[in-house]
């Protein structure tokens, strides 16, 4: 028995009043009816600094995957955008480029012979620091198997590749490579959302490092996104590469967990995010992350 879920994005910030939202169940196969017990919760989320209200409907379904045609303001397809959001981040991703999944035009699954279940989808993403928006193709693989790999993507979304950020990534290179102390920070961003603007590059790219784990980590079933950038302890550089050790805090929405990652990376403008040692740390009863009630 698996456990469903449907996430309908009401809004943005500056919504009033009771959102309408239509809840229809996933179409399951004639044969297998989903069943009906839904339970249903909002949650206000900032996701990317944009307030959202999102109404989560838990639903006790048959092992049911959709297939074919998708709704795509249903999750399935959502879910798969998502990961290719994660996997343009890991492409893409600089503390001066974010990609940001906006919407969902078509989808379509299918099983495949590997074994896996292929998406094909329409999307459109977005370049958050600079409102560019791109329509795109992509493709993502879930394996399927004793030991599932990480989902497969295949996108091309050259428009945002193609921002020019060069003078903005040499600036803070330089800036963080020469300075004699280390960068540290904590709680990005605070408790009241606030992210002080000389640390904004940061939080981006803890999103962006985050994007690594978040694609190696999703399956058909997850949805990922940054809560909070914990701890940054900028490292003694080797070679010519910033290095950085992050805790970032991952909320997997279909479980509602909190997820605590310490990841260690490099960056410079001419290689970009390379992730030398990703490692989920123990479950705790930690705070909950800002903006998340
Ligand atoms: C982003 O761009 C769209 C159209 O390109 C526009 O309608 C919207 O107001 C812009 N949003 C912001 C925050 O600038
Ligand atoms: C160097 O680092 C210190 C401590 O992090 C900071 O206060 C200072 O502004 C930095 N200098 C430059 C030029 O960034
Ligand atoms: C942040 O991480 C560094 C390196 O792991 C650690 O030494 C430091 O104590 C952490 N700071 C906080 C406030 O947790």
């Amino acid at each position: 028995m698996d456990l469903a879920i449907i996430v309908v994005l009401v809004g943005l910030a500056g919504v009033t009043g009771s959102p309408t939202v239509t809840i229809r169940p996933e179409a399951a196969p004639a044969d297998r009816p989903a069943h009906t017990n839904t339970v249903l919760q909002m949650t206000k989320k900032t996701v990317f600094g944009q307030q959202e209200t999102v109404l989560i409907a838990k639903e006790a379904v048959e092992d049911v995957m959709a297939t074919g045609e998708l709704n795509p303001s249903h999750y399935p397809a959502q879910r798969a955008a998502k990961v290719i959001q994660h996997y343009l981040n890991t492409r893409y991703g600089s503390p001066y480029r974010l990609v940001f999944m906006r919407k969902v035009h078509s989808g379509h699954a299918e099983d495949v012979a590997g074994p896996g279940r292929k998406y094909r989808l329409e999307i459109s993403v977005q370049e958050f620091l600079r409102n560019i928006t791109e329509k795109c193709s992509a493709e993502v693989l879930f394996p399927r198997g004793e030991k599932p790999g990480s989902p497969e993507v295949q996108a091309s979304c050259e428009e945002l590749r193609n921002i020019n950020i060069k003078a903005q990534e040499e600036a803070l290179y330089q800036q963080y490579k020469r300075n004699q102390s280390l960068l540290s920070a904590q709680y990005l961003p605070d408790s009241h959302g606030h992210i002080d603007p000389d640390m904004e590059p940061f939080w981006h790219l803890g999103i962006v490092a985050a994007s690594f784990v978040m694609l190696k980590e999703s399956t058909e079933n997850t949805l990922y996104n940054v809560a909070q950038v914990a701890n940054v302890t900028q490292l003694e550089s080797e070679n010519d590469q910033l290095k950085f050790d992050y805790i970032v805090l991952l909320h997997e929405m279909v479980s509602q967990e909190i997820l605590h990652w310490k990841l260690l990376f490099t960056w410079s403008p001419s290689e970009g995010v390379k992730v030398l040692h990703m490692e989920q740390l123990p479950r705790c009863h930690c705070e909950k992350p800002p903006n998340t009630n």
